[in-house]
C-alpha cells in the first residue's frame, strides 16, 4: 500500500511505500546516478556512475522491499517527476530488530535546499515511530554538509570510522554514525512490522 502525504512547504507529495514496480525501479536508479553524478555524497558511489553500475544495488534493495525488510519513501512534485527518495531498511537479527536503518537518501541536485529532504525525513521518522522502534540509524560522510542536516532533524553523532570512504577529492573520509532515539521501542516483536503504516505487502 502507499500514502501521499503533504509536508510544510513542499509542494508536491512524498508517497510512503509506493508499489515497487519496473518503471519506479527505473526512476529510482536514475535519481541515484543523477545525484552521485552531480557531487552528492554518502550514497554509496563516485561519479562518474551508469545505470549499469547502480542497478545491480538497486535489484538488491528492491527485493528487500519486496520481502518487507525495507520500506521505500518518495517525493515527487506536482508534475509527478521523482525528485529523490530514502530507504527504511529493517534488521532481521533477533538482538537488533528493535531499530533500522534510513539508507541512500537524496534529492536531485536542482531541489535541494527546498524541504523534500526534510519532508522525506519526517515522513520516514513517522513510519519507524508506527513500526514501534526504539531508534533510527543512518551513516554520512563526515565531510558533508549532510552532517548539519541529520543534527537539524534530531539526529546525533554516536560513532565515527575514522578515514573508512573514499570521496570525490580522492582522500579518506570518516564515516560518521549518527542515531535518534524514538522510545522504548515494541518493535523487536516481529508482529509490529508494518501492521498500522500502511507498508505490508
Ligand atoms: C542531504 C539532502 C538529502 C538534504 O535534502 P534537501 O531537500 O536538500 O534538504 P532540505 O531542503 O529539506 O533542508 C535544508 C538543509 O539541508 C542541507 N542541505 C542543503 N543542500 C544540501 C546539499 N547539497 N547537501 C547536503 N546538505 C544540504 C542544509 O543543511 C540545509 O540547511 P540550511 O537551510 O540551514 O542551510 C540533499 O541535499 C542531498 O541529496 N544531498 C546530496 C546527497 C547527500 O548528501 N545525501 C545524504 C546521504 S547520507
Amino acid at each position: 500500500m502507499s500514502a501521499r502525504v503533504k509536508y510544510g512547504k513542499s509542494r508536491g507529495e512524498i508517497f510512503t511505500c509506493p508499489p515497487v514496480t519496473p518503471e519506479l525501479q527505473s526512476e529510482l536508479i536514475q535519481t541515484w546516478v543523477a545525484v552521485t553524478n552531480s557531487g552528492g555524497a554518502g550514497v554509496g558511489f563516485l561519479p562518474p556512475v551508469s545505470v549499469s553500475d547502480v542497478s545491480p544495488v538497486a535489484a538488491d534493495l528492491m527485493e528487500k522491499v519486496m520481502r518487507n525488510d525495507a520500506h521505500l519513501i518518495v517525493a515527487r512534485n506536482e508534475e509527478q517527476e521523482l525528485l529523490g527518495w530514502l530507504a527504511i531498511v529493517r534488521n532481521r537479527d533477533h538482538t537488533q530488530n528493535h531499530w533500522a536503518w534510513v539508507k541512500r537518501m537524496h534529492v536531485i541536485a536542482p531541489y535541494q535546499g527546498k524541504g523534500w529532504g526534510s519532508a522525506m525525513l519526517s515522513a520516514a521518522i513517522e513510519i519507524c515511530h508506527s513500526e514501534g522502534l526504539a531508534q533510527v540509524y543512518l551513516t554520512t560522510d563526515g565531510q558533508s554538509k549532510s552532517l548539519k542536516f541529520y543534527s537539524s532533524h534530531g539526529f546525533s553523532e554516536v560513532g565515527r570510522m575514522p578515514r573508512n570512504t573514499l570521496s570525490m577529492d580522492g582522500t579518506f573520509h570518516d564515516e560518521v554514525y549518527m542515531m535518534m532515539e524514538l522510545g522504548p521501542g515494541s518493535g523487536t516483536l516481529k508482529t509490529a512490522m508494518s501492521a498500522s503504516t500502511g507498508c505490508e505487502r
